[in-house]
């Protein structure tokens, strides 16, 4: 079932992903909008649009899953969010704030959809890649004397990766990459963190880790978390509102209310039977 456009806001508005003051203890008190999208539009070079009336919030304490297949504009509307992109037509906010207009970049962490090429031009170790996160701001170096090496091995810590403080990046796995870029991303402790497909190349036992990770600096470390992802089952265990995305907006809501039907609409096929046990399980 495609959701006609001018409905959304009205969707939004009938279904809150979570109310303020819903006294669920595992919700922050204040549930402000961190980022939206209000009737987005984007088109690469003045064609065809690669994003399509998306309109869409994230409230602070929001573990947001974007799904959609391949070439949907998951990665266009990060990129608009960032402010790397500006809307053809419509608005993208960060904190209330126009994304090409936000300078508060210590508020957002970050991890990109590829790692190839990290650490390969020079021989850096994981702490150093991590130290990099700290380089912000008007005077990063002094702020990394103070704090910075408690704040490294505190995000190498969280992000499980204590041990491969020494390491060449290159020397690690996939997903151990992805847990120094995610180190990388949280030293600074940002409040919203967006993801691109991060467990891409990640095998099955490594991506439940790290769905667990996620689902930990969401829960304990209050991090609002924006996470574009393919693994749907595994998103659905600890995503609290789920958006899927086929150039415009399919479906957004809870994620229980996520039915095979609207899995089959996005991704054109039936994905039902795949998908019937990662559903019901966390239903
Ligand atoms: N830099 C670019 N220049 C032109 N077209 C692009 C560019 N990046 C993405 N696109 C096109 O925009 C559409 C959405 O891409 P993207 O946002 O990367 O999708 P996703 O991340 O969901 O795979 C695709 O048709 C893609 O080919
Ligand atoms: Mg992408």
């Amino acid at each position: 079932m495609m959701v006609d456009n001018s409905d959304i806001p009205e969707v939004v508005a009938r279904k809150p992903l979570m109310p303020e003051g819903t006294g669920d203890p595992e919700l922050p008190d204040d549930r402000s909008v961190v980022c939206e999208f209000d009737n987005t539009w984007y088109s690469y070079g003045g064609g065809e649009p690669a994003v399509e009336s998306v309109s869409f919030q994230v409230r602070r304490g929001d573990f947001a899953a974007i799904l959609g297949p391949n070439g949907s504009g998951k990665t266009t509307l990060l990129r608009l969010a960032l402010g790397l992109l500006k809307p053809s037509r419509g608005s993208v906010e960060l904190f209330g704030e126009s994304s090409s207009r936000f300078r508060d970049w210590s508020r957002v962490g970050y991890v990109p959809q590829r790692v190839e090429g990290l650490g390969t031009r020079f021989p850096a170790t994981v702490e150093e890649i991590v130290e990099q996160g700290l380089y912000r701001g008007f005077d990063p170096l002094a702020i990394f004397r103070r704090h910075g090496q408690k704040k490294v091995l505190d995000a190498l810590e969280v992000a499980g990766i204590s041990h491969l403080r020494q390491r060449a990046i290159e020397s690690l796995s996939v997903g151990q990459r992805q847990r120094a870029l995610i180190a990388r991303a949280i030293v600074g402790d940002p409040e919203l963190l967006f993801l691109d497909e991060p467990v891409s190349g990640v095998d099955a036992v490594g991506r439940d880790r790290f769905h667990e990770l996620i689902s930990s600096l969401n829960k304990e470390h209050n991090m609002t978390v924006f996470l574009i992802s393919h693994d749907i089952g595994a998103v659905m265990q600890g995503a609290t509102v789920c958006a899927c995305i086929n150039r415009t907006v399919v479906f957004h809501g809870a994620p229980h209310s996520l039915t095979g039907e609207h899995l089959s609409e996005l991704y054109g096929f039936p994905v039902d039977v795949l998908l019937h046990d990662a559903l019901h399980e966390h239903r």
